[in-house]
This record gives structure tokens, C-alpha cells and sequence, in this order.
């Protein structure tokens, strides 16, 4: 199988504010990048890229910044079937949809439902995405059929690893391998907090409207040289005995 690389495109204020230009053009700019990385990530062994799009505190933000990435969302959804249907991709979503513009919701939906035949590569829309309200919701879900089994069997169900991930967003999505933090920050605001217990980080200082399919090639580069050792031992090294 294939890589899951996950990406937290950071920078867009910054770029356009180092030009003298608004926020929002920032933003346009980063989807162009959005775009390039897209079509490179097919290329390079990797089956699943979530682009962290727009986080569920980003609605702090004023009126018109969450406006504007809105009609970006609304524009790149309705221009880029086509590309999809090229390159066989298939687009889905993470996050609380019943939150969004309504219109917004309705132009996901189908498009997630119109790709959902194509077997290539998944590109996975965080949009209102929280990682910590995705596994509430996760964890809702569960509760209401829980109540519904326990009632009929009459058995108390607990809630264990295997019914919070059933319920989350994407459950036959594999966890990331891979998570990329472009304008050099050190946090992981929210993303992916359940699915990334094991994932490898990659820190980029270069803003995401700078970014090109030649940072992600090295990105995933670095990643194919980490060892990933998921808690156990298993390398020759600490086989050995040697000190760690
Ligand atoms: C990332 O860029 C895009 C979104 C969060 C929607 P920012 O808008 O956060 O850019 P900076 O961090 O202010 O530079
Ligand atoms: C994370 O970036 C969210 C997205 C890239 C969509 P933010 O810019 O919102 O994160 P903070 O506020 O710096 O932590
Ligand atoms: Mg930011």
C-alpha cells in the first residue's frame, strides 16, 4: 500500500503580508500550490493526501478572510472535476459538513460522490476539520448504536480503540505515515490528533504558497530514510544491545 501523507498548508497570510499584499491573496496563491502538490503526490507512491484546507478555529478569522476561502473552496470544487476524472482520483472530506455554508456542503458531497468510483489516488479535503471535534463526533456516533445494541442484547458495550476509529470521518482510510507542517511551526493545531499516534513529521520553513513539488519529493525522501519503530524494538542495532 501506499503512503498517507497529510499536509498542514501554513504560511498563506504571511507570504502575501511579506509582499505588501492582503491576506487573501495569500490564500489564492495557496491554492495554486494546493494544486501543483496534487497533481505531483500521484507520482511519488503516495494513495492518500489530506490538505488541512480550513481548521474548525479558523472561523475566528474575520468575515471576510473565512468568505473568501470559501469561494476558493466553492471555485476549485467546480473547476477541478475534470483533473479528477483525468487522473482517476477520488476526493473526500474530513470535518463537520452540517457547519458549512450550506452550498458548500452540497458542491462536497457530490463531488465526493462523483469521484467515488475512481481507484487512483484519494485526496481528502480537511475542511472544518478538528481533530479533537472529529473524535467527539466519532465518539457520539458510537454511543447512539451502542445504546441501540445494548438495549436489544441487553449487554453493556464498552467503547474501546476499534469503535472510536469504526466511527471517525474516513475509518477505511489508513492512518498517516506522514505529516507535513509547512511556514515553520511546531504544533499540530488540531489535525488528525487520533490517526496521527504513529505518523513521521516534517517541519518545512518555506511558506505553502512557496512550495513545489520538489519539497514534497524531499519531504518524502526524508521520510523513506526515518525507522519507525510503532513502540517496539526492531532494528539490528537495538537487537545488538548496543546503547541507544
Ligand atoms: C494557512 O495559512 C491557511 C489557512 C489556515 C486557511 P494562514 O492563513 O494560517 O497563514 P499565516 O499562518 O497567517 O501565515
Ligand atoms: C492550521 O493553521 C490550519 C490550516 C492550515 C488549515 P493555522 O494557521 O490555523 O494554525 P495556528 O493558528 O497557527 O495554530
Ligand atoms: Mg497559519
Amino acid at each position: 500500500m501506499g503512503l498517507h501523507v497529510g499536509i498542514i498548508m501554513d504560511g498563506n497570510g504571511r507570504w502575501a503580508q511579506a509582499r505588501g499584499l492582503m491576506r487573501t491573496q495569500g490564500h489564492r496563491e495557496g491554492l495554486q500550490a494546493a494544486k501543483q502538490i496534487v497533481k505531483a503526490a500521484s507520482g511519488m507512491g503516495i494513495d492518500f493526501l489530506t490538505l488541512y484546507v480550513f481548521s474548525t478555529e479558523n472561523w475566528k478569522r474575520t468575515v471576510e478572510e473565512v468568505g473568501f476561502i470559501m469561494d476558493l473552496v466553492r471555485q476549485y470544487l467546480k473547476a477541478e472535476f475534470s483533473f479528477c476524472r483525468e487522473n482517476h482520483i477520488r476526493v473526500r472530506h474530513a470535518g463537520d459538513l452540517s457547519k458549512l455554508p450550506p452550498d458548500v456542503a452540497k458542491d462536497i458531497a457530490e463531488v465526493c460522490k462523483d469521484t467515488e468510483m475512481f481507484a487512483g489516488m484519494q485526496v481528502i479535503l480537511a475542511l472544518n476539520y478538528g481533530g479533537r471535534d472529529e473524535i467527539v463526533r466519532a465518539v457520539n456516533k458510537a454511543l447512539a448504536g451502542i445504546a441501540g445494541a445494548s438495549s436489544a442484547s441487553g449487554r453493556a458495550i464498552e467503547i474501546n480503540e476499534n469503535v472510536i476509529t469504526k466511527h471517525l470521518d474516513n475509518p477505511d482510510v489508513p492512518d498517516p505515515d506522514l505529516i507535513i507542517r509547512t511556514a515553520g511551526e511546531y504544533r499540530t493545531s488540531n489535525f488528525l490528533l487520533w490517526e496521527s499516534a504513529y505518523a513521521e513529521y516534517y517541519i518545512s520553513d518555506k511558506l505553502w504558497p512557496d512550495w513545489t513539488s520538489a519539497d514534497l519529493a524531499e519531504a518524502v525522501e526524508s521520510f523513506q530514510k526515518r525507522e519507525r519503530r510503532f513502540g517496539a524494538v526492531n532494528s539490528a542495532i537495538d537487537e545488538a544491545g548496543a546503547p541507544l
